[in-house]
């Protein structure tokens, strides 16, 4: 599989270059269309950049807020003040700092009874934000489990054959076990799309990535997604086994 990647020290730098990345994308999108319509990630790893986001002046005000659309490409069945979150951990290290307006903050109904009934509404609201447009994402942000899954696609997933939703609600084995998830109907449609992997954890997976073949049916759902738009790996050194790339240790000889 060939994967574009940008290669940092560690997880800050590799924030601060997915950051700089967004922001070139997002001045783009909203010359062109007038709103960045972001897909998030959740888990750990973007955590940083999106503190990043929040914290450092350089990024918070040169970011035109009440166009910034923020959307989750994944969240877990738990309640919006849960712990597992990902809308919770997102809004402690991004919405809580920044003057995005409330209706630009598109997070999923998880308080409903019915997790169906969660992924039908989220997908009603993709389609008016989107109209009659493909549901593409100005920049998708994803992330990489150990066993190759993005978003709360897991190997073997159902709903990696998915040809009609736009979002579905998927049982998967981590916690929580209920999820609801994007489908490749939509991460396939994507504009810009940002892989984030750091940590030593990843680098079994990545090293498998990298000799799945580009098209077909791999087992990893991370290699079954395939954007329209170019697709960028933002990776540490940790993630990446230096060895096998370059045949030397990082740094200096
Ligand atoms: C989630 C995510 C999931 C995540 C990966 C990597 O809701 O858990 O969207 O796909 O990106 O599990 O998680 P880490 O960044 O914590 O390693």
């Amino acid at each position: 599989m060939k994967m574009e990647t940008r290669v940092f020290p560690d997880l800050e730098a590799l924030s601060r270059g997915a950051l700089d990345e967004l922001m070139r994308i997002l001045k783009d999108s909203v010359a062109q269309r007038g709103r960045f319509a972001i897909a998030l990630s959740g888990g750990h790893t973007p955590a940083k950049l999106y503190s990043l986001w929040a914290q450092d002046e350089k990024y918070k005000t040169k970011t035109p807020w009440d166009h910034v659309h923020l959307f989750w490409g994944d969240e877990r069945y738990v309640p919006r003040d849960d712990r597992l979150s990902n809308y919770r951990m997102t809004r402690e290290a991004l919405i809580e700092h920044v003057p995005i307006p409330a209706s630009n903050v598109h997070s999923l109904p998880t308080e409903l009874s019915d997790p169906e009934k969660v992924a039908e509404t989220y997908e009603s609201e993709l389609r008016n934000f989107f109209g009659f447009e493909p549901p593409a994402f100005d920049l998708q942000l994803l992330g990489l489990g150990g066993e190759g899954h993005t978003a709360s696609l897991f190997p073997g997933s159902s709903a990696l054959e998915e040809k009609q939703r736009w979002v579905v609600s998927v049982e998967v084995p981590a916690k929580p076990p209920r999820r609801l998830t994007m489908t490749p109907v939509v991460l396939d449609c994507g504009r810009n799309t940002f892989f984030l992997a750091a940590g030593a954890d990843k680098r079994e997976i990545l090293a498998a990535l990298r000799s799945e073949p580009d098209k077909g049916t791999s087992q990893y759902p991370a290699a079954r997604i395939h954007p329209r738009g170019p697709v960028l790996w933002f990776l540490d050194h940790a993630a990446v086994d230096w060895q096998d790339r370059f045949g030397k240790a990082p740094g200096p000889k």
